[in-house]
């Protein structure tokens, strides 16, 4: 229990599933679309929330006190073992990302290293080159009609990539971000299936997830077996850093570390840069300001000190990091029995936290709806904006993020004026395991 939540408030309990409420609790209404049930019901109910999945009690905890004391004054109550981290660590294996305890401490120590800050200067120089790389081979294009899905996934892959593992992955590209794409499809499947017994297509999909998973273990097994035979003198890979850790890490684990940081590392980034088009096309002015900026300094682009201090494509950044957060909603669960605000946790129950909905709530932000990148000429205040999280499991990546995403507006909006393929497009949200674009996104780039 804690002292630093004076607000005594209890829990709101939204009304339950129709007809099956009593057996289903809110699974029905949070499977047919989580993201705006969750949305709804904390525009109607509040911030902080009781809901459940069956008979398993989860707490929304939405409001900027609670998720300070869940993230931080009380964190090693509320650690990452939920259900949805265990569907994840299917895929990725157990790595940084899914570990807990003393395994997640080894394997943040070992990687920790990779984002030291003396390593930026030798990023911002392939970030550079590879978004340069980017603009090149789009500009070789004969068409005017790109697939702005591909290109994001491709630039964020490389630059992982390139970054972490000294390649380009351009060989791996298709097997790497197909299956994983897939692996996600169907991990969120399971995360959303209701009955609790095995129906044919379930077997059926359990059976496509381990071929599946086979081939992207297979392919990342290749790519860690390529490094182990290089000279570790080119400095700074990740997987040397593996190898090498005196923490004699299991062949197992180090393919886990290794597809945790692919995972993690290109689908946010890659959904936050498809959104940022987006929101480039529906508000071209950004698209000017941006330009605007980088003419002043003769476009030339010399340090990541430079890109921090650019003005609009920064504020530009955050908006989309705030509208569309791409680790919309992570989860933790109770070790023992606590309090928060007036409610009892009780060990085992889970904690939900919503990076969109706190970014939404209309007692911090105003006009949550609307697209301002003005907004962030303030800070914004503290737990109202956290798109990498906070605490102890705050991103690994986000300083990385933040100067890849903001590099490739910056080269796009330098060389093409953006453009929707359709009048009026709307691009709706697709809230998965990361928060996707309902549909691919297509944008018609004229050359400037
Ligand atoms: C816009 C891009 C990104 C966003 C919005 C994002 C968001 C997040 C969030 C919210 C978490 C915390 C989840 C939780 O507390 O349960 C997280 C964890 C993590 N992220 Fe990112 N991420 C991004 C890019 C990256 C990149 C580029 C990398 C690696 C190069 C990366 C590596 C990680 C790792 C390793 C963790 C786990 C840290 C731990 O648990 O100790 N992320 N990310």
């Amino acid at each position: 229990m804690d002292e630093n939540l004076p607000d005594k408030r209890i829990a709101v309990c939204p009304p339950k599933d129709r007809f099956f409420g009593f057996i289903t609790g809110h699974a029905l209404s949070l499977r047919k679309s989580r993201l705006n049930f969750m949305y709804d019901s904390f525009l109607i109910y509040g911030d902080f929330l009781e809901m459940f999945l069956g008979k398993r009690r989860t707490l929304l905890v939405n409001d900027p006190a609670g998720l300070k004391y869940v993230l931080f004054d009380n964190a090693k109550n509320y650690p990452k073992n939920t259900p949805g981290y265990q569907r994840v660590a299917e895929v990725i294996g157990q790595g940084v990302f899914t570990d807990i305890g003393d395994e997640w401490r080894k394997g943040r120590r070992a990687i920790q290293p990779i984002f030291n800050p003396s390593k930026f200067d030798h990023y911002f120089g392939l970030i550079l080159e590879e978004s340069d790389k980017t603009l090149s081979k789009m500009l070789e294009e004969k068409d005017e009609e790109f697939n702005m899905s591909y290109w994001s996934t491709r630039y964020a892959l490389h630059v992982i990539g390139r970054s972490l593992l000294n390649e380009s992955l351009e060989d791996s590209f298709d097997i790497i971000s197909q299956k994983l794409s897939k692996l996600i499809d169907l991990t969120e499947k399971k995360m959303t299936a209701i009955l609790p017994f095995k129906t044919p297509s379930k077997k059926r999909d359990e059976k496509e997830f381990s071929e599946t998973l086979h081939i992207l273990d297979t392919e990342i097994q290749k790519i860690i077996d390529r490094e182990k035979e290089k000279s570790r003198t080119s400095g700074g890979n990740f997987i040397h850093a593996l190898l090498d850790s005196p923490e004699n890490f299991t062949e197992q684990k180090i393919l886990s570390q290794v597809k945790t940081m692919i995972f993690a590392g290109h689908e946010t980034s890659a959904n936050v840069i498809t959104w940022g088009f987006y929101f480039l096309m529906k508000f071209p002015e950004w698209q000017d300001k941006i330009f605007s900026e980088l003419k002043e300094c003769n476009f030339e682009i010399t340090s990541e000190e430079q890109v921090k201090k650019f003005k609009y494509v920064n504020l530009f950044l955050n908006e989309v990091l705030r509208k569309r957060p791409p680790a919309w909603s992570f989860g933790r669960v109770a070790v023992s029995d606590d309090m928060i605000h007036g409610s009892h946790v009780k060990a085992g129950d889970l904690i939900s936290i919503s990076p969109y909905l706190v970014q939404h709530h209309p007692d911090y932000w105003e006009n949550p709806e609307e697209f301002n990148p003005n907004r962030f000429e303030k800070p914004p205040l503290p737990m109202t904006f956290i798109p990498y999280g906070a605490g102890q499991r705050v991103c690994m990546g986000e300083r990385l993020a933040n100067l890849e995403i903001a590099m490739i507006y910056l080269k796009t909006v330098e060389k093409f004026k953006l453009q929707f393929t359709e009048e009026e497009f709307e691009m709706p949200m697709n809230p998965q395991v990361s928060l996707r674009t309902e549909k691919t996104l297509m944008a018609r780039m004229v050359k400037r």
